[in-house]
């Protein structure tokens, strides 16, 4: 990909750790990049390096929302300068792009100022651990762990479905969230990476609230849906697996959620991927996620049974709340 005086150079160790670790991982279709989770969230075009000018022009971009625009001054007043010379642009104005993922920097602070400080002692414990895992990059990092907290406990969820568990992260935290006598329906093809973190779960005294179910999630939730009592008996959902069923989750899950509930389903930017164009250097997996993505997005973008809404949130959480 080029653009008029652009050149390119290699995307950052982060990512390149990240493509080798999918790769590793043998088909494994979920999760982002290692280390800090979250600097999946930074793998756009220009940070990959795939459509950029320069690192350093990058780095001058970080600071200021939609200097990429190249809009010399804000709010109609004479531009400043900094000491060097350069321009000094608003924060906010007409011409900036309202978003924040601009620097890794960013991130960094807001784990250390909002999430680390704040994070469950088992949701952390539990954390370390996945992290020692090869397949460690799968599990949600902590300030999405935080933001599912959160709207659990606004929407006042008691039982709740989580397709794809891992070692547990999202299902701690479910099961932390949800009162007493809530339930967690967990569901995982492997039962052994959810033996990892057990022993976590039930050190935060929390196991009695999840039922784990072993096995592929669309027959289970089918089995599920044939007792006639379960539909809208939940009230929310959380899908993190195979994405290539998300089409087909959605449609079980809007009958087994209640109207009002929620559905949030993960990795719907897949590292920005979905942005970047077509001829972009992407694994060849990536290029197929990548388009299973952009087909799902459609299709809730589309869906009017559902009132929708995109955060980009480590690898992109889209949310859905049904309203019918
Ligand atoms: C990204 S991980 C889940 C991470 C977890 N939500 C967390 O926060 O730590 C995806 C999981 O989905 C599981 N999985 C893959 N395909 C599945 C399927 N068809 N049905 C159920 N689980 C599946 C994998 O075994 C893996 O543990």
């Amino acid at each position: 990909m080029s653009m008029a005086g652009a050149t390119t150079w290699p995307a950052p160790p982060a990512v390149r750790r990240w493509t080798r670790m999918r790769a590793d991982a043998g088909g494994v279709r979920s999760g982002g990049p290692p280390a800090a989770r979250a600097r999946r969230l930074l793998f756009d075009g220009r940070r990959s390096g795939w459509v950029a000018e320069s690192p350093a022009a990058w780095r001058g971009r970080v600071l200021v929302h939609g200097a990429h625009k190249g809009v010399s001054s804000a709010r109609g007043t004479a531009p400043a300068m900094a000491a060097n010379g350069d321009e000094v642009k608003s924060i906010h104005s007409n011409e900036s792009s309202k978003t924040l993922l601009k620097s890794e920097e960013l991130y960094e602070y807001m784990l250390n100022t909002m999430v680390y400080s704040r994070e469950h002692e088992r949701l952390r414990e539990l954390r370390l651990i996945s992290e020692q895992h090869s397949r460690g990059f799968m599990s949600s990092p902590p300030d999405e762990a935080q933001l599912l907290s959160m709207l659990l406990k606004l929407t006042g969820a008691r039982n709740t479905i989580e397709v794809g568990v891992f070692t547990g992260c999202s299902v701690l935290v479910t099961a932390l969230a949800i009162p007493d006598d809530g339930r967690v329906v967990a569901i995982d093809v492997s039962r052994e990476y959810f033996d990892l973190g057990l022993p976590v779960i039930e050190k935060a005294g929390v196991a009695h609230k999840v039922d784990f179910r072993e096995g592929p999630a669309l027959p289970i939730l089918d089995e599920l849906l044939s007792d006639e009592g379960n539909e809208g008996k939940f009230d929310f959902a959380f899908v993190d697996a195979d994405k290539e069923n998300y089409g087909g989750y959605h449609e079980q899950l809007l009958r087994l959620v209640r109207v009002g509930g929620v559905l949030a389903y993960d990795n719907t930017l897949w590292g920005g991927s979905v942005a970047l164009p077509e001829d972009a250097p992407l694994k060849e997996s990536d290029r197929e996620m990548r388009a299973v993505l952009r087909a799902f997005n459609a299709k809730i973008a589309a869906d009017r049974r559902v009132e929708a809404v995109q955060l980009p949130v480590a690898d992109g959480i889209t949310l859905c709340r049904r309203v019918v």
